[in-house]
């Protein structure tokens, strides 16, 4: 019954909400991370290439270019909207478990959490999902051969490019685990030092290894050559991934997360994200407010507390729907979000210790958004990642790849934060082949007004900048206005508002902190990739986040 609705809503919406058969934008939009990987996708499309093809030229692009952030050794989610039917889709190229995942190597003696073992070396690691998500897109919904996407991609990793100065400060950060592994070691400090400006960084490995996946499909990565070198590499550094962890690696398609909010249609992750649940429950919190008619503050006290409370089911309920039940249909009602509203105090901040569920740490700069728009109307949004900055910092000798640390994106410790953190309950514990739980929330929004394509890096704070960023779409910004617009968050535990500097003046911290706000300065935000489409004026509008120079949003 809830399926049939399903559909019947989604070909309703697709007919009310302009994106289908009958209207085109005529010219594309890409934003990404780096303008070479933005660059990339408009050649793709030169060739006659759909958005999904540009969309593999992308995703591959960002591997050899920023591989702090993402990578063929990582995982993603890529959310997909097909003109021709208006048909939405998630690709859950998620990192699963390996069999032997073993929670308890993940603990000291003592029973506390083993963070190196969860962030460096081939234990953080999960089996990757990014070269089966290329693949898969290729066969299933790109027009041209994939060796044809992936060429940029290896043409840049065999010439090499001059990397800017946050790639090098990410290799300066993790000098010490990257100098732990001789293969990342070779690749990144060639001359045993962080390299300075100027310095051309090539991996004709990673060329030679997209090669393979561009000739043989999964099995360029997954079987074969680079099976063997990966696994041998895990194996030497105490690793125990067998090659049917390897072979038997899956993407999947899910429907995406579909919820209206006063007249707009909104299609985001659905789990093993939490992002488009908890999107989905501050938004049906929201929806009893009229925003428009609050001043500044008592909306900012809206708004977090909405944020509070989705954070707090994240923690409890939510994890790989493949392995657990979740209680979504509650979480996700009216009625759930009316009590939800009750609970909400007029001009007070709930303290989080008072609803019935550590540190923060900087999310800093790693993972990667992208979004496109083609010609044609087709969509893909995507959030990928290998986690925190070069992933696990184990590049396989041989391979190229950096093979993520996605491991501790699970609740690995009962009651110990992750990197960002999160607090998990069994919902997201460790099992062989499962999914870890994951913030990234690439996200479609339409009107029969307008279409926005968004999503941004950033751990657990995704959620929110996502959130931040749909309400000023809505609001009417531009894309370059809602990538630049100071950000705040909150996320239950700890109990803390972080506010980007210049988020909220001198009057509204003072109206905050009255309510009973603990409020304090982050430094890193982004990087939050937007494009737009117009459909009055049939105008497309790109822009990548102005926090950093790498990225590029254009229009062509
Ligand atoms: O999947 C997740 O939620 C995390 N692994 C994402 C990490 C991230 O966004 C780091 N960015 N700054």
């Amino acid at each position: 019954m809830r399926k049939m609705y399903f559909v019947a809503i989604v070909a309703l919406t697709a007919l009310a909400f302009g994106a289908n058969a009958t209207e085109r934008p005529g010219h594309a939009a890409i934003a990404s991370a780096h303008k070479l990987a933005t660059q990339a996708g408009f050649e793709i499309l030169a060739e006659g290439g759909n958005a999904f093809d540009a969309a593999i030229a992308v995703a591959s692009t960002l591997s050899v270019v920023e591989p702090q952030s993402s990578g063929i050794g990582g995982g993603g989610f890529f959310l997909l909207h097909r003109a021709r039917d208006g048909k939405n889709l998630m690709l859950d190229a998620r990192e699963t478990a390996p069999a032997g995942v073993d929670a308890a190597r993940y603990r000291k003696a003592d029973g506390t959490p083993d963070r190196d073992a969860s962030l460096y070396g081939p234990l953080a690691a999960g089996i990757p999902g990014e070269p089966a998500a290329l693949v898969w897109l290729a066969e299933h919904y790109g027009k041209l051969p994939l060796a044809k996407s992936l060429a940029p991609a290896i043409r840049i990793a065999g010439e090499g490019f001059q990397p800017g100065a946050g790639f090098l400060e990410a290799i300066a950060d993790h000098r010490a685990q990257i100098a732990r592994y001789p293969g990342t070691r070779k690749l990144l400090m060639p001359n045993g030092e962080v390299p300075k400006a100027g310095w051309t960084f090539r991996n004709p490995d990673l060329a030679a290894t997209l090669e393979r996946i561009a000739a043989q499909g999964n099995d360029g990565f997954y079987k074969g050559k680079t099976a063997d070198l990966i696994l041998k590499s895990v194996k030497a550094e105490g690793g125990d991934w067998t090659a049917a962890d390897l072979a038997g690696y899956k993407v999947v398609e899910r429907a995406p997360l579909d919820f209206a909010y006063r007249g707009w249609k909104i299609v985001t992750a659905a789990p093993p994200s939490s992002g488009g649940v908890a999107l989905e429950e501050m938004f049906n919190v929201l929806s009893g407010y009229d925003l428009d008619q609050l001043d500044r503050p008592q909306r900012l006290h809206t708004i977090i507390e909405a944020m509070r409370r989705a954070f707090r089911d994240h923690n409890e309920y939510l994890g790989d729907p493949d392995f657990v039940k979740m209680p979504l249909e509650t979480l996700l009602s009216p009625a759930y979000a009316a009590g939800l509203r009750a609970s909400i105090l007029p001009d007070k901040a709930t303290p989080s210790s008072m609803l019935p569920a550590t540190v923060a740490h900087d999310p800093g700069m790693h993972t990667t958004h992208f979004s496109i728009i083609d010609a044609d109307g087709n969509m893909v949004a995507t959030t990928q990642t290998v986690n925190t900055h070069f992933g696990s910092c184990l590049v396989p000798p041989g391979t190229g790849v950096f093979l993520n640390n996605e491991m501790d994106d699970f609740a690995l410790v009962p009651n110990a934060p992750n990197a960002y953190g999160l607090l998990g309950s069994k919902a997201n514990a460790p099992a062989p082949g499962k999914r870890m739980l994951s913030s990234m929330t690439p996200t479609f929004v339409f009107s029969p007004e307008r279409v926005g394509v968004i999503g941004s890096p950033g751990g657990s704070t995704i959620i929110t900048q996502v959130f931040e960023g749909i309400l000023a779409f809505m609001h009417g910004d531009t894309a370059a206005q809602i990538t630049a617009t100071p950000r705040y968050h909150h996320q239950y535990l700890p109990d803390v508002v972080y506010v980007e500097p210049g988020a909220f003046d001198a009057t509204t911290t003072s109206a905050l902190e009255a309510m009973g706000y603990k409020i304090a300065a982050r430094g890193h935000w982004g990087f939050m990739n937007v494009v737009t489409w117009d459909l009055r004026t049939n105008k497309l509008d790109a822009a990548s986040d102005p926090r950093r120079d790498t990225g590029l949003g254009e229009v062509k």
